[in-house]
């Protein structure tokens, strides 16, 4: 069976589906998106990812293709149409097709709404969760909105290409005065000695991540303790527990950043514990 995707009012197969080459989401980077992770056949945290998107397009001033009714419609029927179980279902608004030209276009554009689903093996990323991964720190050379979850992703791809080629699994952004920001798709967090666990408070120059808020939440229920304060790159060579955060990684401990080992190179306590809750939540 052919994947099939939703692109501007129509299912098609994946291999046709296509978008116009004067879309400004492909020529500007114009647009904005959401990953949701689809768990046997349900989407998890989906309102969330709904109420970040509106949150993006309105930063942005892009309208709405459709109402978030109609839109969870399209959602369900590329999940029903495709049969996937456990996927990753990805969901792009640019401002539309328009003549080239920077600022928005003056006369009225349709934005354009494509939606795609892919395999994404969640019981894999549990796996990898018991062994977690290596992370290698890379300068944070974004722009100033990181909030907006928009595809201007270039910065990202090149850090985490730039991890990926010293073997490592994801790059740790490091701000100009050595402060964590997070990861290159990622939130990142620490535990202290204490066990506090620590992440950096959502501001304009990270990305609020459904995974971290719903973390947050279960984390008070195993009266965790949490802070949420920025953390330097030493205080995270210096943790003695480490993990990324998103839709995609769920809860993954980082065992070795730079090639030293954070605490004793083993997935903590803490981290096992929130890699369990959140493996849990993602099955209710
Ligand atoms: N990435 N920070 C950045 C820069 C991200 O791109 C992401 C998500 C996150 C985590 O957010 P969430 O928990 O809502 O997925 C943090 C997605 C998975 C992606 O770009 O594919």
């Amino acid at each position: 069976m052919s994947r099939i995707s939703y692109v501007n009012g129509a299912y098609v197969p994946h291999r046709d589906a296509a978008v116009h080459i004067d879309d400004r989401g492909y020529q500007f980077a114009d647009a904005v998106y959401e990953g949701v992770t689809v768990r046997h056949g349900r989407m998890v945290d989906l309102e969330p990812h709904l109420e970040r998107l509106w949150r993006s397009m309105g930063e942005l001033r892009i309208a709405p293709p459709m109402e978030r009714g109609p839109m969870r419609f399209v959602f369900r029927e590329v999940i029903r149409r495709n049969r996937i179980e456990n996927g990753f279902l990805y969901i792009q608004i640019s401002r539309g097709v328009a003549r080239r030209d920077h600022a928005f276009p003056t006369t009225p554009t349709h934005p354009s709404l494509i939606v795609t689903l892919k395999r994404l093996d969640v019981d894999g990323v549990i796996k990898r969760a018991e062994k977690g991964v290596k992370a290698f720190a890379e300068p944070d050379i974004r722009w100033g909105r990181c909030d907006v979850k928009s595809t201007s992703l270039l910065p990202n791809i090149l850090a985490k290409q730039a991890a990926k080629e010293k073997g490592g699994f994801e790059a740790v952004l490091v701000d100009r005065d050595g402060f964590v920001t997070e990861g290159s798709s990622t939130n990142m967090w620490i535990v202290k000695e204490d066990g506090t666990v620590q992440t950096r408070a959502t501001t304009d120059n990270i990305l609020p991540g459904i995974t971290r808020a719903t973390l947050l939440k279960l984390a008070g229920e195993l009266q965790i303790r949490v802070v949420e304060e920025a953390f330097t790159l030493e205080d995270a060579r210096g943790a003695a527990e480490m993990f990324l955060s998103s839709s995609t990684g769920c809860a993954t401990p980082i065992v070795e950043l730079d090639g030293h080992k954070i605490g004793d190179g083993t997935v903590g306590p803490v981290a096992k514990r929130l890699v369990e809750a959140y493996r849990l939540y993602m099955e209710a």
